[in-house]
C-alpha cells in the first residue's frame, strides 16, 4: 500500500515519462532484492543448476548425446539441477517440465524455456537475410513481435535470436540467419528485432527474452566453412563485428550467446576479453550469456582445454553464465570451486543474472504464464499473423533485373509456363531454422500464381533439385544426373508466351553446417535454364535461395530476375503479388552478390589499398584480378522497382562544421516512371584520411520515400559528429577532424557526391 502511494505521488509530480522510469527502477530494485534473498537460500548445487541448460526430448539442434542421458536429465530436473531447457515446446510439454521444476524441486525455481525462434514460429516469416532486404525497420520489428507472440503462446519465453553476425562470405550457410554485411544496417535491424521480441514489458504474455548471437566473429569463419577459425584484427572487430552487438545491448537485450569459433586463438566461449571486458564491463550488459550448443566442451577439440572440467573452468571464469548441453557445469563446477579454480563470487554473479531475467519474464509470479492453451489455439497461425508475414514477404523481395519492362506480368490473356521443382515446393520456402513449422505448409509459387485466374498456367518440373528426404539433420544429395525432365520443360517453354523459371536452393542448402564452395545454381538447374532460354527468351527467373548466388549467365541473358529468398509461409502469395504488379518491389540487397567465389570476401565498405586504379593502359601492378573484374555482380544496397527514380540537386547547407554541430544535406528524388513506388534512399560517408585507413564509403543513413508517378520530394539527412565516429588508432570511438565525402543514391554505387570538413 505504501509503495502504491509513493508511486502515485511520483506520477503526479514528475509527469508520465519520469514516472515510468521510476516504476522501472522500483521494479528493478524489487527484483534485485528478491534475487538476493533467493540466492541466500540456495545451495551450491542449486546455484550451478541454474547455470545448466538441457535439450528437451524432441528437436535436436546440435549433436545429440547417444548415451541415453535422458534419464539423467530427468533426475537432474527433479533435483533442481536444471535452470533452463531448450527445444521443449507446446503448452502441454512445457507445462510438464515446468511442473517438475516448480513442484518437485526444493526451491521451486521456474525454468526458462529457450527455442530458436529465428524467423517466425509456426507461421513462418522470411529468413532474416530476406527481411533485412526490406530495410523496413518497423516491418522487421513487427515480424519479431508476431514470432514472439506465437512462441510465447506455445510455452516459450526465450528465443535464441537475433543473430547479428556480420558476414562478407556467402559460402557460409548461416548468412541466411543474419542481416548481411553492413554494421550500420545490421545494428538498426538487431535493435528492431530485440524491441520486437521483448516489447516494453517482458512479463507480458506475448513478449519473450531475446538473445544476441554469436558473440563474436562467427561470420568471419575462414573460407566460409562453418565453425572454422576466425582471425581478425582489432579494427575489424571493433568497427565491423561489434556494432550490431552493442546495438542489441542498447535495445535492452536480456541474453547473449557466445560462439563456436575461436577468435584470434581463444575460443569465444572461454574468451574473457569478449564476455567480461567488452560485454559486461565496457557495455554494461547486465543480462546473462549462454554458451552455444556444446561449445564449452568443444574447447577441448579446439586445443584450448585439457578436458571437460578444464573447459568448464575456462568458460565460467571468462563469463559464460549458462552451459548449453556440455554437461560441464553440472558435473564439474562444484569441484572447481572446492579446488579454488572458480570463485564462488563469479557463480553468484552468473546465477543472479539468470534469476533476474526469470523474474523479469514474470515466471516467479506465474510459472505457467506462457502456458495458456486458449491463447495457443487462437494466436498460432491466426489470420493477423498470416497477414503480417505476407506483408513482410512482399517487402523482402528484390528486383534484380527487368529489361523492357517484362514485369509486371499482364493479368489476362497470357500463356505462362512455370518451370522448376521449387515452383511447387511447399517446404523449401520455409527456409532453414523453422523448427516449429509443419512441413510443407508454405504457399508454393504455383499456388500463388494460380490465385490469378486471367492467364493459363502450365507447370513442368524440369529437373529435381534434390534427391531423397530433405531434413534439418540429414545431408541433402543434390541431383546431378537425372536430366530427363529438361526435354518436357523445353517443349512447354516453346508453347508459351512467357516462362517463369523458379530456381535456386532448397530450404536446407543454407543454414548451419551448410557451407558451399560454389555459389552456382545447384545441380542441373543451370542446364535447365539455358535449355529453356534457347527456345523462349521471355524468361522471368524467380530465385529462391538463402544466400547470394553467382548468377552471371542469367544476368547477361535473362531479361527479368526476381530475388525472393526463402520467404516463409506466405511465400507464393507474395511472389505472385509482385510478379503481377499488385506490389511494387522495393527491396535492396543487404549483401553483395559476387561474380565468382574467387572474389570472396567481397563487400562494399572495403578499403582503397595503395593501388586502387590502373595507373596506365595494360599496366599490371594494381590491385585487381587478371581473370575477373573487381566489381560485384550486384552491389550492396542494389534493387530495382517497376518505376524509375531520379536523384538530383544534392546540397549541403555548409561545407564544414564543428564538433557538436551538424549540417543538413538535401536532394530531390523524383519518380520518373509509370508506377507508384517506394525507394530506399541511402547515405554513405567516406572519411578521406584518418589515423587508421577508412573504408571507401560506409552506410550512415537511409530512408524510405514513397512517390506517385511524376511526384518529386526533397529529402533531408542531418550529418553530425557521431556519424563520423570510428574505433581509431587511439583505441577509442571518436571522430577525427578532416575531409569527408558524402554520397547519395539508391545503392552503394551512390551517384550524387559532395564533400565537407569536420573542424576542431
Ligand atoms: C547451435 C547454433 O549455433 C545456435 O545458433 C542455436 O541457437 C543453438 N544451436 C541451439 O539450437
Amino acid at each position: 500500500m505504501k509503495k502504491v502511494l509513493i508511486f502515485t505521488y511520483f506520477i503526479c509530480f514528475w509527469g508520465k515519462l519520469h514516472a515510468q522510469e521510476t516504476i522501472v527502477q522500483v521494479k528493478q530494485e524489487e527484483i534485485r532484492k528478491k534475487v538476493e534473498q533467493l540466492l541466500a537460500k540456495m545451495t551450491i548445487k542449486e546455484k550451478i543448476g541454474q547455470m545448466n541448460q538441457y535439450n528437451g526430448f524432441w528437436n535436436v539442434t546440435g549433436p545429440a548425446p547417444t548415451d541415453g542421458s535422458a534419464v539423467l536429465k530427468y533426475e537432474h530436473l527433479k533435483s533442481g539441477q536444471v535452470g533452463s531447457m531448450l527445444n521443449v515446446r507446446g503448452v502441454k510439454e512445457v507445462r510438464k517440465v515446468q511442473k517438475i521444476a516448480v513442484e518437485e524441486t526444493r526451491l521451486g525455481i521456474p525454468l526458462i524455456i529457450g527455442f530458436d525462434v529465428i524467423h517466425g514460429y509456426k507461421t513462418v516469416s522470411p529468413i532474416p537475410l530476406a527481411e533485412a532486404a526490406s530495410w523496413d525497420l518497423e516491418a522487421i520489428k513487427n515480424s519479431a513481435e508476431v514470432a514472439a507472440s506465437e512462441a510465447a503462446a506455445s510455452g516459450i519465453n526465450w528465443t535464441f535470436a537475433p543473430m547479428v553476425d556480420i558476414s562478407r562470405d556467402a559460402r557460409w550457410g548461416r548468412v541466411m540467419e543474419g542481416a548481411g554485411e553492413d554494421p550500420y544496417l545490421g545494428s538498426k535491424i538487431g535493435y528492431a528485432r530485440v524491441k520486437g521480441f521483448q516489447g516494453d514489458d517482458l512479463s507480458k504474455k506475448n513478449t519473450i527474452a531475446a538473445c544476441a548471437k554469436h558473440f563474436a566473429g562467427y561470420g568471419f569463419a575462414e573460407s566460409g566453412r562453418d565453425y572454422n577459425t576466425v582471425d581478425v584484427g582489432e579494427s575489424t572487430l571493433q568497427n565491423i563485428i561489434f556494432p550490431p552487438f552493442k546495438a542489441t545491448v542498447d535495445a535492452g537485450v536480456k541474453t547473449f550467446m557466445n560462439s563456436f569459433n575461436e577468435l584470434n586463438g581463444i575460443p569465444a566461449t572461454g574468451n574473457a576479453f569478449l564476455q567480461r571486458k567488452i560485454l559486461k564491463k565496457e557495455w554494461g550488459f547486465n543480462g546473462f550469456v549462454v554458451s552455444d550448443w556444446g561449445s564449452i566442451n568443444e574447447m577441448v577439440a579446439h586445443g584450448y582445454a585439457k578436458d571437460n572440467e578444464h573447459a568448464s573452468s575456462l568458460a565460467a571464469n571468462a563469463g559464460s553464465d549458462m552451459d548449453m548441453e556440455s554437461y560441464g557445469y553440472v558435473n564439474h563446477i562444484e569441484a572447481l570451486i572446492n579446488k579454488g579454480r572458480v570463485d564462488i563470487a563469479l557463480i553468484d554473479d552468473a546465477v543472479k543474472r539468470i534469476l533476474t531475467v526469470k523474474y523479469e519474464l514474470g515466471l516467479f509470479e506465474d510459472p505457467y504464464l506462457y502456458c495458456d492453451e486458449k491463447l495457443e489455439k487462437s494466436v498460432i497461425g491466426s489470420p493477423e499473423n498470416q497477414a503480417a508475414v505476407l506483408d513482410m514477404a512482399k517487402k523482402s523481395i528484390v528486383l534484380l533485373k527487368n529489361e523492357k519492362a517484362l514485369l509486371p506480368l499482364k493479368k489476362k490473356g497470357q500463356k505462362i509456363a512455370v518451370i522448376g521443382s521449387l515452383a511447387e515446393d511447399k517446404n523449401s520456402p520455409l527456409g532453414s531454422w523453422r523448427l516449429a513449422a509443419d512441413d510443407n505448409t508454405a504457399i508454393s509459387v504455383l499456388e500463388g500464381l494460380n490465385t490469378y485466374k486471367g492467364n493459363t498456367i502450365t507447370y513442368a518440373k524440369g529437373v529435381t533439385l534434390t534427391e531423397g528426404k530433405t531434413d534439418f539433420t540429414l545431408e541433402t544429395k543434390i541431383n546431378e544426373e537425372d536430366a530427363t525432365g529438361i526435354e518436357e520443360a523445353v517443349a512447354l517453354a516453346k508453347k508459351n508466351d512467357i516462362v517463369i523459371l523458379v530456381l535456386g536452393e532448397n530450404g536446407f542448402q543454407s543454414g548451419e553446417g551448410r557451407s558451399r564452395t560454389t555459389l552456382d545454381l545447384p545441380g542441373l538447374q543451370q542446364e535447365l535454364l539455358e535449355a529453356v532460354y534457347k527456345v523462349n527468351k521471355k524468361v522471368v527467373l524467380v530465385l529462391m535461395n538463402g544466400r547470394p548466388l553467382t548468377i552471371n549467365w542469367a544476368d547477361e541473358n535473362v531479361p527479368a530476375i526476381l530475388e525472393t529468398w526463402h520467404l516463409g509461409t506466405q511465400s507464393g502469395n507474395a511472389i505472385a503479388a509482385v510478379l503481377y504488379g499488385d506490389y511494387n518491389p522495393s527491396g535492396k540487397l543487404p549483401m553483395t552478390f559476387p561474380k565468382s567465389v574467387g572474389q570472396i570476401p567481397i563487400y562494399y565498405n572495403h578499403k582503397n589499398t595503395g593501388r586502387p586504379e590502373i595507373p596506365a593502359p595494360n599496366m599490371v601492378f594494381w590491385s585487381h584480378y587478371i581473370d575477373e573484374s573487381n566489381a560485384p555482380l550486384y552491389e550492396f544496397g542494389y534493387g530495382l522497382s517497376y518505376t524509375d527514380f531520379r536523384y538530383s540537386d544534392l546540397k549541403l547547407n555548409a561545407t564544414s562544421f564543428k564538433r557538436g554541430e551538424e549540417i543538413a544535406l538535401t536532394f530531390n528524388l523524383t519518380n520518373t516512371g509509370e508506377y507508384a513506388g517506394k525507394e530506399v534512399v541511402q547515405l554513405y560517408i567516406q572519411d578521406k584520411f584518418a589515423s587508421i585507413t577508412r573504408p571507401v564509403k560506409e552506410l550512415k543513413g537511409f530512408k524510405m520515400v514513397s512517390l506517385e508517378p511524376g511526384e518529386s520530394k526533397e529529402v533531408t539527412f542531418v550529418i553530425n559528429e557521431e556519424m563520423l565516429q570510428f574505433y581509431s588508432a587511439k583505441g577509442i570511438w571518436e571522430a577525427e577532424e578532416g575531409d569527408f565525402n558524402v554520397f547519395i543514391g539508391g545503392s552503394s554505387n551512390a551517384i550524387l557526391k559532395n564533400g565537407f570538413k569536420l573542424i576542431d
